[in-house]
């Protein structure tokens, strides 16, 4: 049992979290959304800029909102990778300095081992092994979840995170910034048949097809072309019918191979962890494939799909717990493997 104090500053949100073992007892997120959307996207300069404003305050909110004081906290954790450089030195950097001043162990959390732990805090009682899909802006993979801290990638994609795909359709549609909310919203409205697009296949040398991995910087591009060309003709976008058709290729395509993935490794239950996974169209295709072949499938409440530190501490809490810490001299990096989780502690 472990009570641990993490931070999450890895790109736009700013948050922190006390969290018991699996069992969230507080979570602040102060998101930045506003501050990029006067960008179109997120700029790495600002992020780490308002993280330092609003750090100390979110820090103080959390164990306010938890009615804890320094004595519960067994462990301070910030996410260290991978995210933005200067956003996650932020992060780690107030993590570092409050575990010396308290005298606590301090961990560094890798993001994504972060996010698959986020099905944890509404699904206490799940274990590995399971399958992982993973969403978010930056990621796409299938990751085999062997236990805390092992991690075997069995597919990802080969270009575009599903994420980045939303995004990037969405500023060509001109839906600004973040585009996943907004084309869930719309694609509610639209028809999903109304344009065929490419699911976004990897060629094998050999022929066929690569069973997991996926592309969807194709994708992205028949959108483009498709909006080009009604414009082209005078014709009006149809903008909701786009959306519509675009999230449900995305879901189709990372469906499939879930479910492809999960019944070769034998694996019975599927867990579903980044901003994607919010996805109104890819929980509705998932979870009637999974029905269809006695499979399980897990999404994380909504609030914790898209980043946070409840997961973050529900990670380190984990690790912790398990004897696990990471030296002071621990440096964040822009991008890590999942599978190098543990190069990141060393035993108590
Ligand atoms: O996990 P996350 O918060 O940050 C990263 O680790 O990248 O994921 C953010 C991504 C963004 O690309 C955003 O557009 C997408 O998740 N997203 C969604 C939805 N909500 C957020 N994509 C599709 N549908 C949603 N409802
Ligand atoms: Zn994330």
């Amino acid at each position: 049992m472990a009570t641990v104090l993490a931070i999450e500053t890895s790109c736009d949100e700013t948050a922190v979290a006390i969290v018991n073992n699996r069992q969230v007892c507080s979570s602040i997120v102060a998101s930045q959304i506003s501050v990029h959307q006067l960008y179109g996207g997120v700029v790495p300069e600002v992020a780490s800029r308002e993280h330092l404003a609003t750090i100390n305050e979110a820090i103080a909110k959390a164990l306010q909102k938890a009615e804890l004081d320094w004595e519960k906290i067994d462990g301070i954790a910030a996410t260290c990778a991978p995210g933005l450089v200067g956003a996650l030195l932020v992060g780690i950097t107030a993590a570092k300095t409050l575990a010396m001043v308290h005298n606590k162990p301090f961990l560094g959390v890798h993001h994504l081992e972060g996010h698959i732990y986020a099905t944890y805090l509404s699904e206490p009682s799940l274990n590995p092994p399971f399958l992982s899909l993973l969403v978010s802006g930056g990621h796409t993979s299938l990751i085999y979840v062997k236990d805390c801290g092992i991690y075997e990638t069995l597919g990802e994609t080969r270009d575009d995170a599903a994420g980045e795909a939303f995004d990037k359709v969405a500023r060509l549609l001109k839906l600004g910034y973040p585009g996943g909310p907004v084309i869930d919203k719309l694609a509610q409205v639209g028809n999903p048949q109304a344009f065929p697009l490419p699911e976004g296949k990897v060629s094998l040398p050999g022929g066929g097809y690569h069973r997991y991995d996926a592309s969807f910087s194709g994708l992205k591009t028949a959108v483009l072309r498709l909006v080009q060309q009604l414009e082209k003709d005078n014709q009006q976008v149809p903008v909701a019918d786009v959306a519509a058709s675009f999230q449900e290729t995305v879901a189709r395509s990372l469906t499939k191979r879930a479910i492809a993935c999960a019944l070769d490794y034998g694996l019975d239950t599927i867990s579903v962890g980044g901003g994607v996974a919010a996805n109104s169209g890819l929980r509705k295709n998932l979870q009637a494939a999974a029905a269809e072949h006695n499979l399980r499938v897990l999404f994380p409440p909504l609030k914790f799909c898209t980043d946070n530190a409840a997961m973050i501490g529900c990670a380190a809490a984990e690790h912790l717990s398990r004897g696990h810490k990471s030296p002071l001299t621990l440096g964040v990096e822009s991008r890590l493997a999942l599978t190098q989780v543990m190069k990141l502690y060393q035993f108590i």
